[in-house]
């Protein structure tokens, strides 16, 4: 069976089905005033994190959502939107849209505000998106790419290189990618790589984190914003044939469609920089301004070069993973 076969198959039995092993993290259902999801939305929940972020919504926007599953995500960024249209889905997997559309119906049953047109399910794949370029404020998918391979040939994009530089075709500029995958502490040993149904059921196909950074800014993102990063499965030795556990981690990321920057992307991990000397505040003359006592936010490239000054009137802190702004005012 081909690779595009097997995904067909697990996805379109996970249509008619809920699957509670697929995907999915602990994490709590958003609660948003007037929002009621229909129980099924859950039960076919999908994802490995969330693509919703308040920060990212603006009103007017455009938003794309690749990969529409039961529609829960498409149903929660349609309360922000809603209006004909205003959130656009694409799944190649008949059985998934039929299954999105009954239950946006449902949806629209239990909330006074929703309408099943403000969502589109538009069949197509991720790989050449049915979308109008320069087209959307906001594209997300959660827990597809990682099913994707990469390209074996170095000089031959593969099907997540593909994927990416077609959610950046279809962004305006300044536009957001929001992304949820699972990721993985070292490469995925080639017998689990090379399954494929482990793969399609987002197992086995996922990156290091330094890989999937690196493809995001590979496809033209010049910045990025980790905003989580959490357990999500444990591949245990015996049953995965590992010489040892396997602890994937769940991440969500948030990619600005920006030029990069001539001395590379600008990652965001949660790092920041805190200036405590004598005056009211430090300038680095590239840009950022530290007033005294007050942690500023940075990219992991400033937060090497502040710390790489060695200064005593300068702290530099760790990742958290979960970066939430620049400043405080
Ligand atoms: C792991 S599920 C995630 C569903 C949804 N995003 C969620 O969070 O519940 C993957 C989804 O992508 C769809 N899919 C599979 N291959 C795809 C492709 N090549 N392009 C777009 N969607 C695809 C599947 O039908 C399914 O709806």
């Amino acid at each position: 069976m081909s690779y595009h076969a097997t995904v067909q198959q697990v996805y379109r039995r996970a249509a008619r089905e809920p699957d509670r092993s697929l995907c999915c993290v602990p994490q709590a259902p958003m609660f948003l005033p007037g929002l009621k999801i229909p129980p099924i939305m859950h039960e076919m929940n999908y994802g490995c994190g969330s693509t919703v972020h308040l920060q990212d919504m603006r009103e007017g926007q455009t938003v794309l959502y690749v990969g529409v599953g039961g529609g829960l995500e498409a149903l929660k960024l349609a309360y922000f939107t809603r209006r004909a249209g205003g959130v656009i889905t694409v799944d190649p997997v008949a059985e998934m849209r039929d299954a999105a559309r009954k239950n946006l119906q449902e949806a629209a049953r239990l909330n006074d505000w929703f309408d099943p047109s403000f969502v589109e399910i538009r069949d197509g794949d991720a790989l050449d998106l049915p979308v109008e370029d320069e087209s959307c404020d906001l594209a997300a998918q959660n827990c597809l790419f990682n099913i994707f391979k990469t390209a074996a040939d170095p000089t031959e994009p593969g099907d997540l290189e593909r994927a990416l530089t077609q959610m950046h075709r279809v962004l305006k500029p300044g536009g957001r990618l929001a992304m949820s995958d699972p990721i993985t502490p070292r490469p995925m040993p080639r017998h689990l790589r090379d399954n494929e149904t482990l793969r399609a059921q987002c197992i086995s196909g996922c990156l290091t984190y330094d890989r999937y950074i690196d493809k995001i800014v590979g496809a033209g993102f010049g910045s990025i914003e980790v905003r989580s990063r959490r357990p999500y499965r444990m591949l245990d030795q015996a049953r995965y044939g590992l010489d040892a556990g396997l602890l994937l981690e769940s991440i969500e990321v948030c990619a600005f469609r920006v030029p990069i920057p001539g001395d590379g992307p600008c990652v965001f991990t949660g790092r920041t920089a805190i200036y405590t000397g004598d005056d009211e505040s430090f300038d680095d003359s590239r840009g950022h301004l530290l007033l005294r006592g007050m942690p500023l936010g940075v990219c992991d490239k400033t937060a090497a070069a502040l710390a790489a000054l060695g200064r005593s009137d300068l702290t530099v802190t760790d990742s958290t993973w979960h970066y939430a702004g620049g400043g405080c005012c």
